[in-house]
């Protein structure tokens, strides 16, 4: 690490997974072409539903691993869309264990390897889940840790999950930056007092504004060691 990094005292850089380094709609482009004209659709009302299922169980108190949300959400989806097909369920959760990652994020992790910086995952994913998607993705090597929400049963953006994410780390928050291209997640971090950087895959409008901000807003991995 260089005397300018050291100056601004970052060690650790912490990502999302979901639609930061895995690419939540792969299972359905994947395995999904019997749906037809109604794939997109499906696979958005998925997300949407599985974060929605996420928020209202942790409000709530009725937490269940984000496995079972996922599935959950998969359910209605398809429902939702007239689809009554159990292998078609089962093929596209088996999908979603191995969720392609972004080009750029390989190349991405190691340049901040590279660079002397430690690399983690922060997740509402499963360990599981995260795993076996790290391991699809070739990307183990780059990662230096993998750190779940399981233990703390609640979803982001729950403070008490940001607090989880910085002692796993094993540094001081202000050596963390949390890097998500899910704003709500960013905004959840910076929230609760974290540098968080905003990867703004999809040319999103800002969200969140009168909330402390990302130190950064990219449009993709590929500048972030820089
Ligand atoms: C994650 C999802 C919510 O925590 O993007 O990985």
């Amino acid at each position: 690490m260089d005397a300018g990094e050291r100056v601004m005292g970052f060690t650790t850089i912490a990502f999302d997974a979901y639609g930061t380094l895995l690419d939540v709609h792969a299972a359905i482009a994947r395995k999904g072409a019997v749906l037809g004209k109604n794939a997109e659709a499906v696979s958005r009302l998925w997300r949407a539903k599985q974060l929605e299922y996420a928020w209202v169980r942790t409000l709530s108190g009725r937490y269940a691993d984000f496995e079972q949300v996922t599935e959950d959400a998969l359910d209605f989806a398809l429902r939702a869309h007239g689809v009554r097909d159990p292998v078609l369920k089962a093929d596209l959760m088996v999908a979603y264990d191995r969720l392609d990652a972004y080009a750029d994020v390989a190349p991405a992790l190691r340049a901040l390897k590279e660079k002397g910086f430690a690399t983690s995952i922060f997740t509402n994913g499963t360990e599981r889940m995260i795993q076996l998607a790290v391991e699809a993705a070739g990307i183990e090597a780059l990662v230096d840790k993998i750190i779940t929400v399981e233990p703390v049963g609640l979803f982001k953006t729950v403070p008490a999950t940001y607090a989880h994410l910085v002692a796993e780390s094993g540094v001081g928050q202000d050596e963390i930056v949390f890097v998500s291209s899910n704003r709500w997640d960013a905004a959840g971090a910076s929230a609760f007092g974290l540098a968080s950087v905003w990867c703004n895959r999809t040319k999103q409008p800002d969200e969140y504004r009168d909330l402390p901000p990302p130190i950064a807003t990219i449009p993709g991995l590929e500048g972030l060691a820089a």
